[in-house]
């Protein structure tokens, strides 16, 4: 039987690091040093690491929000120095990310309408994409009528909508309750699945790293933070947290922060 780790090796490489580097001022000291990573189309990528190692730094110099200190970063075969459209970022905190002057559906379509997609095509992209998210009768909402829930709904229907190779998201569900964080993993293996979408995912939940990722980059304790391993994890989807190769993974990784 061939898992997704299997599939995705066969692919073209979507994202290489290597040799990164980033201080934030010339005198201070590096947050990230010598990072060296592959990432292939298709993989749904974890990065876990302890609060303040470097995440989001390394996930917004893949945005292209940052710059690099050094080393070489390279998307779909191009150096990256800036935003681009084949990348989508959905952040950790969706109030920030919404307009909450817009409804949902007026929230979807806000990238389309700035590349000046036709209204016809553009409506058509925000139902499927509403409806692959579950929030189909909920377009002419605000987002302060919504759920922290359907609000990341609404955020991660927006990039999709987009239509990015390359979904980074910033620990996307950590603000959520433990019911709707499950069952949003659920539904982003889902969109995973039915998209082919290159995944990112930032988190410091060790459970949810392995929910959700064929592949686990675990990053040391900052200042000059790395990528120490990489775990793959060759476990067939739904996961379930009572398997005994699923707490054998949870076991290891956990030794990295003891
Ligand atoms: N704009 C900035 N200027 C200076 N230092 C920064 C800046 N952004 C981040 N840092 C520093 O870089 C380090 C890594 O921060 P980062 O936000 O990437 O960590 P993180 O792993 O995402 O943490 P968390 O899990 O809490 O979100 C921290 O020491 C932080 O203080
Ligand atoms: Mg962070």
């Amino acid at each position: 039987m061939s898992t997704v780790i299997d599939e995705v090796m066969e692919s073209p490489i979507a994202i290489s690091i290597s040799d990164l580097s980033k201080s934030f001022n010339e005198n201070s000291h590096y947050v990230l040093e010598n990072i060296d990573l592959t990432i292939k189309s298709g993989e749904f990528f974890i990065l876990l690491g302890p609060s303040g190692c470097g995440k989001s730094t390394l996930l917004s110099m893949i945005a292209g929000f940052i710059e690099k200190t050094s080393g070489k970063l390279i998307v779909d075969r191009e150096e990256v120095n800036k935003t681009g459209s084949n990348r989508g970022v959905v952040f950790q905190q969706a109030d920030a990310a919404l307009f909450p002057w817009l409804t949902v559906k007026e929230n979807v379509e806000f990238g389309l309408k700035m590349k000046k997609t036709p209204k016809s095509n553009r409506e058509e992209k925000s139902s499927y994409f509403i409806e692959l998210v579950g929030l189909k009768g909920h377009e002419g909402k605000f987002p302060k009528e919504l759920s922290g829930g359907m609000k990341q709904r609404v955020q991660l229907a927006r990039v999709l909508a987009n239509d990015p190779d390359i979904l980074l998201m910033d620990e996307p569900f950590g603000a959520l309750d433990a019911m709707t964080r499950r069952t949003m993993q659920k539904e982003l293996i889902r969109i995973w699945k039915e998209t082919n979408k290159t995944v990112i995912f930032v988190t410091h939940d060790i459970q949810e790293a392995l929910l959700l990722g064929n592949r686990i980059g675990v990053m040391s304790v900052g200042p000059s933070s790395r990528i120490t391993d990489i775990y793959d994890i060759p476990l067939p989807y739904p996961r379930m947290f009572t398997d005994k190769e699923f707490n054998l993974f949870y076991q290891n990784i956990q030794a990295h922060f003891d």
